[in-house]
C-alpha cells in the first residue's frame, strides 16, 4: 500500500488526483480514505458502501436505544471543525454527525480570535489542533491547504485524518458524497442512477461543488451531464478534461428551460460573489435567465428533482419549496446521515455498524 511517509510532498503534489488515491487511504480498510481530500478519491463501490453505512446510521438514531448505541462508537475520540470560510450546513452537519457518533468537539471558526491573529501560521495552527484532536474538519479559502496539511500530519508524530470541508474554488468532496447519496435515494425505486441527465446551472466557473459532483457522477453509467450559464460564468476546461477523457456526454447551453424539460436532475448554484476580483464583477452579470421558478417547474419532469447545495439567493423561487420534486431540504439533512457514514469509516467502523444487530 502506497504511504503519505514514503513519498515527498513536492512528489505527491504533482501526482494527478487519481494517482494520489492509495496514499490517502486508511489502511487495510479496502480503498475507504483516511484523509478525505477530493472526489477521485471515491469510486462507486466505496459511494455504494458509504450510502448504505448511511442508510443503516439512519435507521438505527431512529430509537433511543439505537441513538445511544451509537453514541458508544467514539466517545474517545475528539474532531476539531477548523472552518475559516463561513458555513451553516458543511459546519453543522459535520458536527451533528460527529454527536451522532459520540465524538466530542472543537471549534475554530474566527482567525481572529485564535493564535492566527497574532501571527502563527494556518500549517502551526492546523498541527497544533492535532495535538489535542483525533480528526480535522477543514473548510478554508485556499486550495491545496487540505492536502498539505494532510501530508504535513502523516509525516508527524500525531497523524490524525483531515476531512476537506471545502477548499477554495477547488473542492468540496462531502458535499459531493451528499449530493450522489441524494440521487441514489431519489432515483432508488424508478430505475436507479443510471442513463439519467444532469443539469448543472448557476456559478459553474467558481462552484467547488460542481466539479466534485461532475466527477462523481462520472462513475455511473451513461449520466449525461448539461452545463448551463452565462458565458462569464461557464464550467471550467479542466472539468470538460475529466469528461472527455472517461467519454463521459455532455453540454454546455445558456438555455435553461430547454435544459429542465430534458433532464433528470437540475442542480442550480447561486453565484459566488465572494470570488470577485473586482467589487460589483458579477453584478454585472445578465443572470436573469438563470433561476428556477414556477415556469420551470411547469418543465420539469414528474420524477425530476431540483438539487441545490444552499444556501441560495433567488436562483429558485420559494414557490418551489413545497413541491415533492424539491430535494434541497432532504439534501441538506442527507449530509448529516453521508458525513456520519464517513467519519465512522475514516475511524474504521463500517463493518461493525453495518453488522450490528440492529
Ligand atoms: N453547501 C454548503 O457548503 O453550505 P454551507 O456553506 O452553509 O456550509
Amino acid at each position: 500500500m502506497a504511504k503519505l511517509t514514503e513519498i515527498g510532498w513536492k512528489e505527491f503534489e504533482a501526482l494527478p488526483l487519481e494517482a494520489k488515491r492509495p496514499y490517502l487511504e486508511r489502511p487495510g480498510g479496502e480503498g475507504m480514505p483516511y484523509h478525505t481530500l477530493f472526489a477521485q478519491q471515491f469510486d462507486r463501490p466505496l459511494l455504494e458502501r458509504l450510502a448504505a453505512l448511511a442508510n443503516r446510521i439512519r435507521f438505527i438514531s431512529k430509537s433511543r436505544e439505537g441513538a445511544l448505541f451509537l453514541k458508544s462508537f467514539l466517545p474517545h475520540k475528539r474532531a476539531m471543525l477548523y472552518f475559516t470560510q463561513p458555513s451553516s450546513r458543511t459546519f453543522l452537519s459535520h458536527l451533528a454527525a460527529c454527536q451522532i457518533l459520540g465524538l466530542t468537539t472543537g471549534s475554530v471558526r474566527d482567525t481572529a480570535i485564535s493564535s492566527e491573529f497574532k501571527g502563527e501560521s494556518k500549517e502551526d495552527s492546523i498541527r497544533t489542533f492535532s495535538s489535542y484532536f483525533d480528526m480535522i474538519i477543514m473548510r478554508t479559502p485556499e486550495k491545496g491547504l487540505a492536502e498539505k496539511m494532510a501530508w504535513e500530519l502523516s509525516n508527524s508524530d500525531r497523524p490524525v485524518p483531515i476531512l476537506n470541508a471545502g477548499s477554495g474554488k477547488d473542492q468540496h468532496p462531502t458535499q459531493a458524497l451528499l449530493d450522489i447519496y441524494t440521487l441514489l435515494r431519489s432515483f432508488e425505486t424508478k430505475g436507479g442512477l443510471r442513463n439519467r441527465t444532469v443539469t448543472f446551472c448557476g456559478d459553474l466557473l467558481r462552484g467547488r461543488t460542481v466539479r466534485s459532483l461532475s466527477y462523481l457522477l462520472t462513475n455511473f453509467e451513461n449520466i449525461r451531464q448539461m452545463f448551463v450559464a452565462p458565458k462569464e460564468l461557464q464550467v471550467p476546461e479542466d472539468v470538460l478534461a475529466i469528461l472527455r477523457e472517461k467519454n463521459v456526454s455532455y453540454d454546455v447551453s445558456n438555455d435553461l428551460r430547454e435544459a429542465v424539460s430534458t433532464s433528470d436532475a437540475v442542480y442550480m448554484t447561486r453565484i459566488q460573489d465572494e470570488w470577485d476580483s473586482a467589487k460589483g464583477e458579477s453584478a454585472k452579470i445578465d443572470t436573469s435567465r438563470f433561476k428556477f421558478g414556477a415556469e420551470e417547474l411547469a418543465l420539469l419532469k414528474p420524477d425530476g428533482i431540483i438539487m441545490h447545495p444552499l444556501p441560495r439567493r433567488d436562483e429558485i423561487a420559494t414557490c418551489c419549496d413545497h413541491d415533492p420534486r424539491a430535494m434541497y431540504w432532504r439534501q441538506m439533512r442527507n449530509g448529516m446521515w453521508i458525513r456520519s457514514a464517513l467519519i465512522a469509516t475514516t475511524f474504521g467502523l463500517e463493518n461493525e455498524i453495518l453488522n450490528c444487530g440492529y
